[in-house]
């Protein structure tokens, strides 16, 4: 328990579920997100399957006296995201919410500043969220860092280059997909800087659905396909549900929800299988890397249409030492960052050298800087997402030395687009 704004206190849950029902706090907690979020009323049992899934996780409110529901909510959890090269700790914040009539009163800045201290105080290097709202976040050190972009696939055009399908497919119930697709969730992930590892109580619920974004309504609605490649070893699957139309006039749009695969013929033969749905004549995929294969794929790459691309991870440096010596660096060099952050986490003169290439060092320095950045710029460069010249270009990095921005962007590169696929 921490004092927040007069009057208030911000106070961390333990969710439990009991005997099929989610104790008090549980309840008062989550109907506090459902109503910031405009979503609907909870019956019990999605309460108690919302629940099950906070388990392990840290459920925050801000309490007003005599209230025994929270007029402000936070829920984190902690998930490794893969970076250049390895991968880092990072605390994963979801489900910001405040009582309409509660706004403007610091009450986000107290529960989120209450959740960030302790993360920190864990020793999690970084901290990660998606957001409703472009403008929110920046104000406590986070920095856009990964975007997706929608695209979509007219499955009556759609001839693949190569004709052959290879493996086999096998439709499961997305109930069961958790144990074959967990590990291909886990090996994918490595592929792309950004990407989420998918612990139990995060990622199972999202990908069937039972409880949804911020523990909104189940969707019931979802199907998935896994593909093993020759040897009978799960390679990638897919999760989708039907967004549009009726099936049985052949005129349906298919939205892919999750697709996680760890070979170019597991992703090509997942595709190929989607494009040759019957009843169906439209795939779509909201967050989609902003790099897709999938026109390559085919004869005509006019039967995709990329949509618009949107922002998807924010990110906050915790511990620069620890998140700059988690990734890998494709070049050798020594640039001395000059990091200014009101929040205090980042802040800091640090010199980063490169010359071995296995073991990145970090360390305070009082040698001059060759770029000066605030702490969201560095979350936006970190992943390799974004190049720090264009950071300079619209002066929110400002080069010391001439010609820093370059070497930063060298340093920094990605061997792939950061991308993460589900919102949280
Ligand atoms: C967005 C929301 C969490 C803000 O909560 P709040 O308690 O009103 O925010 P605070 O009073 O703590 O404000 C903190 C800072 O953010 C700013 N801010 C708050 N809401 C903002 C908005 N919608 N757009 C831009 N800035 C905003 C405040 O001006 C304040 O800035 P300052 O500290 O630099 O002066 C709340 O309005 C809400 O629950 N909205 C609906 C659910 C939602 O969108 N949640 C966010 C999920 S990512």
């Amino acid at each position: 328990m921490s004092p927040g704004p007069r009057g208030h206190e911000v106070r961390r849950l333990v969710p439990h579920v009991v005997e099929g029902a989610a104790d008090a706090d549980t309840v008062t907690w989550t109907r506090a997100v459902q109503a910031a979020f405009l979503g609907p009323r909870m019956d019990p049992g999605d309460l108690a399957r919302a629940g099950a899934a906070f388990a392990g996780q840290r459920l925050r409110g801000v309490y007003e006296t005599a209230d025994p529901a929270p007029v402000a909510t936070l829920r984190s959890w902690d998930v490794r995201m893969a970076v250049p090269g390895g991968e880092v700790g990072v605390d994963a914040v979801s489900s910001i919410g405040v009582r309409s009539t509660h706004r403007r009163r610091g009450l986000l800045r107290a529960v989120l500043t209450d959740d960030l201290a302790e993360a920190a105080r864990d020793g999690t290097p970084v901290a990660a969220l998606t957001s409703t709202q472009g403008a929110l976040y920046e104000r406590f050190g986070f920095g856009l860092a990964t975007w997706t972009r929608s695209l979509s696939l007219d499955t009556r055009l759609a001839t693949f280059r190569d004709p052959a399908p290879t493996g086999r497919l096998r439709t499961l119930d997305v109930a069961t997909l958790g144990p074959a697709a967990a590990p291909v969730a886990d090996r994918a992930r490595r592929r792309h800087p950004g990407s989420m590892d998918r612990t139990e109580g995060s990622w199972s619920p999202l990908l069937t659905g039972e409880v949804g974004f911020a523990g909104m309504v189940p969707d019931r609605g979802r199907h998935a396909v896994l593909w093993s490649d020759a040897t009978g070893r799960p390679g990638g699957y897919v999760v989708y549900r039907v967004a549009r139309g009726w099936g049985q006039t052949g005129t349906a749009e298919i939205a892919v929800l999750d697709l996680q695969t760890t070979t170019p013929e597991s992703y090509r033969e997942l595709w190929r299988h989607l494009a040759s749905l019957d009843l169906v004549d439209t795939v779509s995929w909201a967050d989609a890397s902003v790099d897709e294969p999938l026109p390559w794929l085919l004869a005509d790459p006019r039967t995709v249409t990329a949509g618009t691309s949107r922002e998807m991870l924010w990110l906050r440096v915790l511990d620069v030492p620890a998140a700059l010596t988690a990734r890998r660096y494709p070049v050798t060099d020594r640039v001395v960052l000059r990091v200014h952050d009101p929040g205090g986490f980042a802040h800091g003169t640090w010199a980063l050298d490169t010359s071995d290439p296995v073991s990145p060092a970090v360390a305070a320095t009082r040698d001059d800087a060759d770029v000066a950045l605030d702490a969201p710029e560095l979350a936006s460069v970190y992943l390799g997402g974004v190049d720090p010249r264009v950071l300079a270009r619209a002066g929110r990095l400002e080069e010391l030395t001439p010609g820093a921005a370059g070497r930063l962007a060298r340093l920094f590169a990605a061997p792939s687009v950061p991308w993460n696929g589900i919102r949280f």
